[in-house]
């Protein structure tokens, strides 16, 4: 892997700038993270979000960052975050990444994948841990929401998975699985809805919901009327 393909799997179509980095933990694993912009500008995610984030999620902690050139968005408030030592390199790192596209096997319980998954949220503000699973044609990505000390920059459950097959070149997905255990309904935010409406609009989204029910939605029910424009075209 080298930074050309790494850059080439970033999701850009409104600006054309792909933006891609890495990140390695204290214990020495390797998560890679890509922009994943949205038709919505503002709910873009930056390369250095995704990685952190993702090596987050994964139960480990940020502690350097392989970048190419000068500048990432977001690069200063994660470096201050988590102390990151910078690494600008022409190479990425020898060993290698972690993939976290996970091979579909018929044992998967995903009712119990997606209790257990909650454990692994990073909740020091709201104590609310969500847990997503993200479908593709043979495996699943898994996603936990993160949280920061600055609220804005922490990723819901649903975006943390996306950001993972983002960065792992994933991007035909069959549906997506979510689940809370508090609250009456597990249910995706607005900014979600918007990001998954872009990657799944005509696919099945699956509530987990704290009672045992589960309840089927397709996307552009969930988001009746929304955000596209011709002039913003891919
Ligand atoms: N959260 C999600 O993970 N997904 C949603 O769709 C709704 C909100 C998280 C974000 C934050 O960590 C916590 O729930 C409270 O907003």
């Amino acid at each position: 892997m080298n930074w050309s393909s790494l850059n080439d799997r970033a999701y850009a179509p409104y600006s054309g700038k792909s933006k891609a980095c890495v990140v390695e933990s204290r214990s020495g694993k390797l998560f890679a993270g890509v922009r994943t912009e949205n038709i919505s500008y503002p709910i873009t995610i930056p390369a250095v979000q995704a990685a952190c984030a993702i090596c987050l999620s994964e139960k480990e902690i940020p502690a350097k960052l392989y970048l190419e050139g000068d500048e990432l968005d977001q690069l200063h408030f994660w470096k201050k975050e988590f102390q990151l030592e910078i690494i600008k390199t022409d190479s990425l790192p020898e060993s290698p990444l972690e993939d976290p596209h996970k091979k579909w096997n018929a044992d998967l319980d995903i009712t119990a994948r997606l209790k257990e998954l909650l454990d692994q949220a990073v909740i020091p503000n709201s104590d609310f841990p969500v847990s997503a699973l993200l479908f593709t044609s043979d495996g699943y990505l898994e996603g936990v929401n993160i949280e920061v000390s600055d609220w804005t920059k922490g990723l819901c459950a649903e975006r943390v998975a996306l950001s993972k097959a983002i960065a792992a070149g994933v991007r035909e997905f069959t549906r997506l699985e979510i689940h809370t255990k508090k609250g009456e309904i597990s249910s995706p935010c607005g900014a979600c809805r918007q990001v998954i409406t872009e990657f799944l609009p005509y696919n099945d989204i699956i509530l987990h919901h704290a009672d045992g029910t589960s309840s089927e939605h397709l996307t552009l029910d969930l988001l009746p009327f929304n955000f596209k424009s011709s002039s913003l075209k891919k």
